[in-house]
């Protein structure tokens, strides 16, 4: 198997005498029966799966999202699908739409029309047990964290709010959580507000926070934008390690290819708030089927700057898409490839097994 990932090690040990699946006690979607039964081979065609689920499941599904401020629409029908324990990259210029979709999935934004899913619950309301199941990271540790609280106040603040254990239990939470992001659990530290604490520092109490709950989905805006290259690659790396450790799922959000590279298991593209292609990461970076997505792998090195960084969030001379076009495929004017019909139709996500991509003439 071709692999783009760093890949970080299975968690856990394998045993010889364990009941039911093989895999359970290592599992982050194991239900019931799984420690009891053996699960059989099953599927159609030619791919068996021993699964009781019948193999890795959809936690977090997005629909038909859309989303305009006035006239501009800045989402427009994106879908897109969180797998269980798998990193998500969504990748796309500044200003396709990658923030306000993560806002709209946390009810931080009003979609004018979406369907959320969680564990193929219809989300209608963002209750309390679902921000206990999925929290955010933004691109700002500021808006993360208040300049008001100091590191204790909050780190415990969604246990509070959730009145999750007694305050002993809340305190003990904070210390482990913080041992957790590579962060002092002293009291000294606990009493530090944010302007005491560098940017790294504030971004790992920001993780603590989103990781308190213990919840199954993160959200992660661009986590480490605003902080210099090697503290980015040490944050990038915690919260790798921290999801193969806590069993998370995570959608990350970047407008940097070769991050997506190496931090994810499948990559959506979004352009204009239309993803246009999605799959397997190790088979897009490879093979892109779509134009634009080939525009963003070709220029990725010119991005990157002496230290491998990606510094700029536009491809370079190719003028960037400031308003969503009405009608025809979002990258027609700027597609080597455009034909007549790409300036009146807008292609579908069609799939390509396993993956999708939204051309004409992939
Ligand atoms: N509250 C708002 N009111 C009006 N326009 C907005 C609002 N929020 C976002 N936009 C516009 O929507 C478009 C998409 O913004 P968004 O922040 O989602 O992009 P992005 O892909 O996250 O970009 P970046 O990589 O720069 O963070 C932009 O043109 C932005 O100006
Ligand atoms: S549909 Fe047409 S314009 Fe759009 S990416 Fe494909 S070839 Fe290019
Ligand atoms: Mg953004």
């Amino acid at each position: 198997m071709t692999t783009t990932k760093d890949l970080q090690g299975i968690p856990g040990r394998m045993s010889h005498h364990v009941e039911g699946c093989p895999f359970h006690p290592r599992c982050t979607q194991r239900i019931q029966i799984c420690a009891s039964g053996v699960p059989a081979p099953a599927g159609d065609g030619d791919r068996l799966i021993a699964c009781h689920r019948g193999g890795i499941v959809p936690l977090l599904e997005v629909k038909r999202c859309s989303k305009s401020f006035g006239s501009l629409k800045v989402l427009q029908g994106v879908e897109c699908t969180l797998h269980e324990g798998e990193t998500l990259a969504l990748v796309g210029e500044s200003g396709s739409g990658k923030t306000t979709l993560a806002r709209a999935i946390m009810g931080l934004v009003n979609a004018d029309e979406a369907e959320t899913l969680l564990e193929g619950q219809r989300i209608t309301k963002r209750t309390r047990d679902f921000y206990q199941r999925v929290q955010m990271i933004f691109q700002n540790p500021g808006e993360s964290i208040s300049h008001r609280l100091n590191v204790l106040q909050t780190v415990k603040e969604p246990l509070d709010i959730h009145k999750a254990g007694s305050e002993e239990d809340r305190l003990k939470r904070v210390r482990r959580v913080l041992n957790e992001v590579e962060l002092p659990s002293d009291d000294a530290f606990l009493k530090k507000y944010p302007h005491h604490l560098s940017a790294g520092e504030a971004q790992r109490v920001a993780i603590a926070r989103a990781l308190a709950l213990n919840p199954k989905v993160l959200i992660a805006d661009e986590p480490t934008s605003s902080l210099d290259a090697s503290v980015q690659a040490k944050i990038l790396k915690l919260i790798m390690n921290l999801q193969e450790k806590m069993g998370l799922s995570v959608l990350f959000i970047t407008h940097d290819l070769a991050l997506a590279k190496k931090t994810s298991d499948r990559l959506a593209v979004i352009l204009s708030g239309r993803i246009v292609e999605e799959g397997p990461t190790s088979e897009i970076v490879s093979h892109p089927l779509h134009p634009y997505t080939k525009a963003l792998i070709d220029f990725a090195p010119l991005l990157e700057d002496r230290l491998g960084r990606n510094t700029a969030q536009t491809i370079p001379n190719i003028k960037r898409q400031t308003s969503a076009i009405a009608s025809g495929c979002p990258y027609a004017h700027r597609c080597p490839g455009a034909k007549n019909r790409c300036f009146e139709d807008n292609p579908e996500l069609n799939a390509c097994s396993p993956r999708k991509a939204a051309c004409f003439y992939p």
